[in-house]
C-alpha cells in the first residue's frame, strides 16, 4: 500500500501544459488515487489536453484559483487530501501587455490554496514555480538559497506566490513545498514558447521570430523529467523547503532553432532575426544546480536533442490538438499584438 493510494490530489492548472502531463504520471503510477484537475480554462488550458484521461477516479472542476469559494467547494466535495499547484499565467511576453492578470493568479491564488491547505489540513501542498524567480546568471549556478532577483513581471508575480508559501510555512505552519523547475519543452505545450511556436510556424513554412542575436542561454529539462521531479517532491519533500528541478542542460536559443530546422526540413530563411522585444527585462542566461531534488533519488533520464525532435515529430503528427488551438482569436490576437510590428508581412 503506497501513501498515494487512498490519496485524492488536487492538481490545479492541470488542463495545461506540464499539469495535464503530470495527470498522466499520476494516474499511470498511482490508479487507486484520486485527482481532482482544478483548472480556469484560460487561453491556456484546454479540455482537449486532459479528455481522453478524465474518468471516475479523474475528474474536473473549472474555477480560479482566486476564488477561495470555488477552491474551498472543490476541496470539500472530493475530500482533497493533498495540491499541487501549477496554475499560473505562465508566458513573459504576455506579462509585458498584461502584467495585472499574473498577480492575481500567480501571487493571490498562492495565498488562497495556502488558506485552503491549513483550513482543509492538507497533508501536502506543491507549489510549482521557476528558476526565473532567481532573475539571470552570467557565470555559476544559482542554488535554494540564492536571492530572489526576478526582472520580469511574470518571474516577479511566481516570486511572489514562492515568498506567500514561504511566509505561510514560516507562519502558521503550512505544510508547503516549492518546486523551481527549467525550462520545459515536450507535448502538449500551448504554441507560443521558444520551441513550441516555432515547431508550430515552422511546420506550417512560416517565418519564425528569433529574439536578439539568439544567444541567450536556458537550462532546458523534458517536462516528464520535470513531472517526475515535483512527484518526488510530493512524497518525499520537507515541508517549507525549496527545490530546483533542472537538467544542467543549457543552450542557447540559435542552437535550439538549428535543431528545429533541421527536424521540420526547413531552411534558415525563415528565421527573422528582429530587435528583442523583451528589451532590458530579457535574462540573458539561467542556470541552477539541483542537488537537493537529486538528494531526495530524482534524476533526469530524457536526452534534449532526442525528445526535441520527438516534440517537434508530435506537433507534426497531432495536428487535431494545434491547429484548433492556433485558429481562434484569443491565440491570433495575441500573435498579431506582440509580433504585428516586427513579423509585418510574415506574420
Ligand atoms: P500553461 O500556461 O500551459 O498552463 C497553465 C494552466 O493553468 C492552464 O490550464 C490554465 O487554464 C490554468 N490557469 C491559469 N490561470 C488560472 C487560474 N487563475 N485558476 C485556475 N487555473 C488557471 O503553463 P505551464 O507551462 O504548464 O506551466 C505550469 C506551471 O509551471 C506554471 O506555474 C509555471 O509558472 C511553471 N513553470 C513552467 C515552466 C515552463 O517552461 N513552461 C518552467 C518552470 C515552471
Ligand atoms: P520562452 O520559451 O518564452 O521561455 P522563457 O521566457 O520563460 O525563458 O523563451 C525562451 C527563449 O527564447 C527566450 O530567451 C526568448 C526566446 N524567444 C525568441 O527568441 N522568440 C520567440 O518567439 C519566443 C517565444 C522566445
Amino acid at each position: 500500500m503506497h501513501e498515494l493510494d487512498n490519496a485524492v490530489v488536487m492538481v490545479c492548472g492541470g488542463a495545461g501544459f506540464i499539469g495535464s502531463h503530470f495527470v498522466r504520471l499520476l494516474a499511470e503510477k498511482y490508479p487507486r488515487s484520486k485527482v481532482v484537475i482544478f483548472d480556469a480554462l484560460t487561453y491556456a488550458g484546454n479540455l482537449s489536453t486532459i479528455q481522453d484521461l478524465l474518468s471516475e477516479r479523474v475528474t474536473f472542476v473549472q474555477g480560479k484559483i482566486q476564488d477561495p469559494a470555488t477552491v474551498n467547494g472543490a476541496i470539500e466535495a472530493n475530500h482533497v487530501t493533498h495540491i499541487v499547484n501549477f496554475a499560473a499565467e505562465s508566458h513573459n511576453d504576455r506579462s509585458i501587455l498584461d502584467p495585472g492578470s499574473f498577480i492575481h493568479t500567480d501571487v493571490f491564488g498562492v495565498f488562497v490554496l495556502c488558506e485552503a491547505t491549513n483550513k482543509y489540513k492538507i497533508a501536502k501542498y506543491v507549489q510549482v514555480s521557476t528558476d526565473e524567480v532567481y532573475g539571470s546568471i552570467d557565470q555559476g549556478r544559482f542554488n535554494e538559497d540564492s536571492p530572489i532577483m526576478p526582472n520580469t513581471p511574470y518571474s516577479a508575480s511566481k516570486a511572489g506566490g514562492d515568498l506567500q508559501a514561504r511566509a505561510h510555512h514560516i507562519t502558521f505552519g503550512t505544510p508547503v513545498c516549492v518546486t523551481r523547475g527549467g525550462n520545459n519543452y515536450g507535448p502538449y505545450q500551448y504554441p507560443e514558447k521558444l520551441i513550441s511556436f516555432f515547431a508550430v510556424r515552422l511546420l506550417q513554412g512560416k517565418k519564425v521570430p528569433l529574439y536578439g542575436d539568439g544567444t541567450q542561454v536556458r537550462e532546458w529539462i523534458h517536462v516528464a523529467d520535470h513531472c517526475r521531479g515535483i512527484l518526488t517532491v510530493l512524497l518525499s519533500g520537507v515541508p517549507g523547503t525549496v527545490y530546483n528541478i533542472g537538467d544542467e542542460n543549457e543552450r542557447q536559443n540559435k542552437q535550439i532553432v538549428r535543431i528545429l530546422l533541421e527536424e521540420t526540413g526547413q531552411n534558415d530563411e525563415l528565421v527573422k532575426r528582429i530587435e528583442d522585444p523583451r528589451k532590458g527585462a530579457h535574462d540573458k542566461r539561467y542556470s541552477m544546480t539541483s542537488d537537493r531534488t537529486r538528494a531526495l533519488g530524482w534524476k533526469p533520464q530524457e536526452d534534449f536533442e532526442t525528445q526535441v525532435r520527438n516534440t517537434v515529430k508530435w506537433y507534426r503528427d497531432n495536428e487535431w490538438w494545434w491547429q484548433p488551438i492556433i485558429a481562434l482569436p484569443v491565440y491570433q490576437d495575441f500573435v498579431k499584438a506582440f509580433y504585428g510590428r516586427y513579423l509585418g508581412e510574415d506574420l
